[in-house]
């Protein structure tokens, strides 16, 4: 350890000079069209944030008008108190009632060729209307909360925002988590329904949704119905009396089902995230402060204009999916484009193919994605006509330099700014980013805070990091798309978020600051890794192993990968059974059904011990080089050459 730097700081190795000003013709046509424009508002904000939410608040469509901004008892904020409004009535009510019902709301293309859908905010409110009286018909109250397993159609879409219209708190699960997940997870919200369909498309295949749901309801003793989509058409059983069909359920149900009056603090949704111990927390968001925060976030970075068609392609079952798929966009009357399936289904070239086709204008993306498609090579890009697209974004990770050049020149044709937005599940939305029209970008930074949003960087006392200096990122202030819970943990949200650097927020990212005040984020302060943009926790993962009968212990490490961002590799220690390939197969399908196939380890190191320091803690540090090949080990049972090591390094950890 670096004695010279204070605990909780971290080295930066990164330097990159590149400066890349917005377009004068996209400045000139942007909502925000200079660094002095956007300084000026960040300064109003910053001087009396109450007063600035409460005039934008204007927006929304209350029901009963609020009577304070805001409530702040730390680590406790209540945004719009005593107000009553409807996220399903802000998305979709408002903009017809302004006679923009015939607008565009909602493209969709399944991933078998030529499937293809389209919505107007009229009819997309219709079927959200029927299923909102469906659900209510079968029971499903203001506060409960339903479960939504689908795959990325329109119906998943329609689902949240008929919850919301109903008052129903939706707890979306990715398509790709296990029936265990979903177990966990029915159990932990006490989900009272789940919405599923029979399968999806995923690369030419067909998931199996309701069967994951059907084993998952074995042990899920809260749910009650089970609404079950046909899409794929594949055989699939139906428990009487338990399941219904979703065009059983909303036939002949009304196109115009009031929106339920909902208090401001009232949860809208659930969304599971892993943190830094086996169990995914329930990150609540409510009602007005979220579908506020979406809005405003999307309408500035994405700097929404009335002719865009915007292609976000995260799935719902991410928090990027809730805030930039369906509840920001909407809610900003914007025409989003949705895509069902993988980006290389039927071929490599798809989302180029269906760029050309549908013309979105806005791409928001993974790194992950992006670094994809760079491996796949130009010949599925050359001759693809992209130029619809005038903004790109990227979101989950950092996205390396060579990355972000690349995604400028081939898919930008270098006229297109990119915002690297940085944020969390928990904050609900964007909280770093260029805006496109006046902030400078330098590839691999998020730049610079939104406005309303007060970040600051800290070393393990507290105290501001002296300047260039790396250290962990806390925001300051409270703003309306905080999340205000951890769904029935109130001890584990006061501790992971509010303890360790008292009354400010901890995002469990270390970050720094430049020269010109950007920010960098150089990566999480705890055990969870980041696999192509995808949270994952790796005491969730030696949990996972563990519960083999044949696993005495085990370690789960991240190491670089060239697309992924992250792999996993798991260091373990058998019980009984042999160190063989068959273990590593048996293993892999364990993972996948505990968890998922994106928990499943890249590498497994059989070892007969694993290092550790005195006071027994795995040395991660260790395994982290022995997994990215920094260390080399000859044979999996030299780990144990190790253990002397261990007891060197004792004070590393
Ligand atoms: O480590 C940061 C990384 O992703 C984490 C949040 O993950 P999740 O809650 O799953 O939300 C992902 C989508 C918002 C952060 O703590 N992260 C996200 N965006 C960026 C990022 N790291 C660097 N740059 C980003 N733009």
């Amino acid at each position: 350890m670096d004695m010279q730097r204070p605990a909780g700081t971290v080295a930066s190795i990164m330097q990159e000079d590149r400066l890349f000003p917005p377009p004068a013709e996209f400045s000139a046509r942007a909502r925000i069209g200079s660094m002095e424009d956007y300084s000026r508002l960040y300064a109003e904000v910053a001087r009396d944030p109450q007063a600035f939410w409460h005039s934008r608040a204007q927006s929304l469509p209350w029901m009963t008008p609020y009577s304070s901004v805001l409530d702040w008892k730390p680590p406790h904020a209540e945004w719009f108190v005593g107000g009553r409004t409807n996220a399903s009535a802000a998305c979709l009510d408002q903009h017809i009632n302004a006679g923009r019902g015939d607008k565009t709301a909602l493209v969709w293309v399944g991933e078998p060729t030529g499937e293809r859908r389209e919505y107007t905010y009229s009819q997309l409110h219709a079927e959200v209307c029927r299923c909102a009286a469906g659900l209510r018909s079968l029971g499903i109250r203001p506060g409960e909360v339903v479960s939504i397993y689908m795959p990325m159609t329109p119906e998943l879409v329609i689902a949240m925002l008929a919850c919301a219209r109903i008052g129903a708190v939706h707890s979306v699960i990715f398509g790709g988590f296990s029936s265990e997940a979903i177990a966990d997870r029915n159990a932990d919200a006490q989900a009272v329904a789940v919405i599923t369909a029979d399968g999806g498309w995923r690369r030419g295949a067909q998931l199996a949704l309701k069967k994951n749901v059907d084993v998952a309801l074995t042990k899920s003793p809260s749910v009650r119905h089970v609404v079950v989509l046909r899409r794929t058409g594949q055989a699939i059983d139906m428990v009487p009396g338990r399941d219904v069909w979703w065009h059983d359920l909303v036939a002949g149900m009304p196109t115009d089902t009031p929106a339920e009056p909902m208090d401001s603090e009232a949860p809208l949704f659930i969304l599971y995230t892993s943190g830094s111990t086996g169990k995914p927390k329930g990150i609540k968001h409510t009602t007005a402060g979220y579908i506020l925060w979406a809005k405003t976030t999307a309408e500035w970075v994405f700097d929404l204009r009335d002719d865009d068609l915007f292609w976000c392609t995260a799935d719902c079952g991410w928090i990027t999916g809730h805030s930039y798929v369906t509840y920001g966009p909407l809610a900003a009357g914007a025409s989003i484009l949705i895509y069902e399936g993988a980006p290389n289904a039927p071929h490599e070239g798809r989302f180029w193919e269906i760029i050309e086709q549908e013309k979105p204008t806005i791409f928001y993306t993974a790194p992950t994605a992006i670094r994809s498609f760079m491996k796949w090579g130009m010949e599925h890009i050359e001759g693809r006509d992209l130029s619809s697209l005038r903004l790109l974004g990227t979101v989950g990770e950092g996205i390396n330099p060579e990355a972000w050049m690349w995604y400028h020149e081939v898919i930008g044709g270098k006229r297109c700014p990119i915002v690297d937005t940085w944020w969390q599940t928990e904050t609900g939305g964007i909280m770093m980013s260029p805006l496109p029209g006046c902030t400078p970008t330098k590839p691999g930074s998020c730049t610079l805070p939104l406005p309303g949003v007060m970040p600051e960087i800290v070393d393990a006392s507290g105290a501001p990091v002296r300047p260039g200096e790396g250290g962990w990122l806390v925001i300051t202030h409270p703003w309306p798309g905080m999340l205000r819970g951890i769904w029935g943990d109130e001890a584990r949200f006061e501790e992971t978020y509010w303890s360790r650097v008292p009354g400010k927020y901890l995002a469990g990212d270390n970050a720094r600051q430049d020269a010109d005040g950007y920010y960098w984020i150089m990566g999480r302060i705890d055990d969870v890794l980041n696999v192509a943009g995808h949270r994952l926790s790796t005491i969730e993962i030696e949990s996972a192993l563990v519960s083999h009968p044949l696993v005495a212990e085990a370690a789960a490490v991240g190491r670089p990968h060239d697309v992924k961002g992250e792999a996993v590799a798991v260091f373990v220690t058998l019980q009984s059974g042999q160190a063989d390939e068959a273990t590593k197969d048996l293993l892999r399908r364990h993972v996948r059904q505990q968890i998922g196939a994106l928990a499943v380890p890249d590498d497994i190191h059989f070892a007969a011990i694993l290092p550790k320091t005195r006071s027994g803690k795995i040395m991660r540090r260790l395994l982290r080089d022995i997994a990215a090949g920094r260390e080399t080990v000859g044979d999996t049972t030299t780990l144990e050459d190790y253990s002397s090591l261990a007891a060197l390094r004792a004070n590393d950890e």
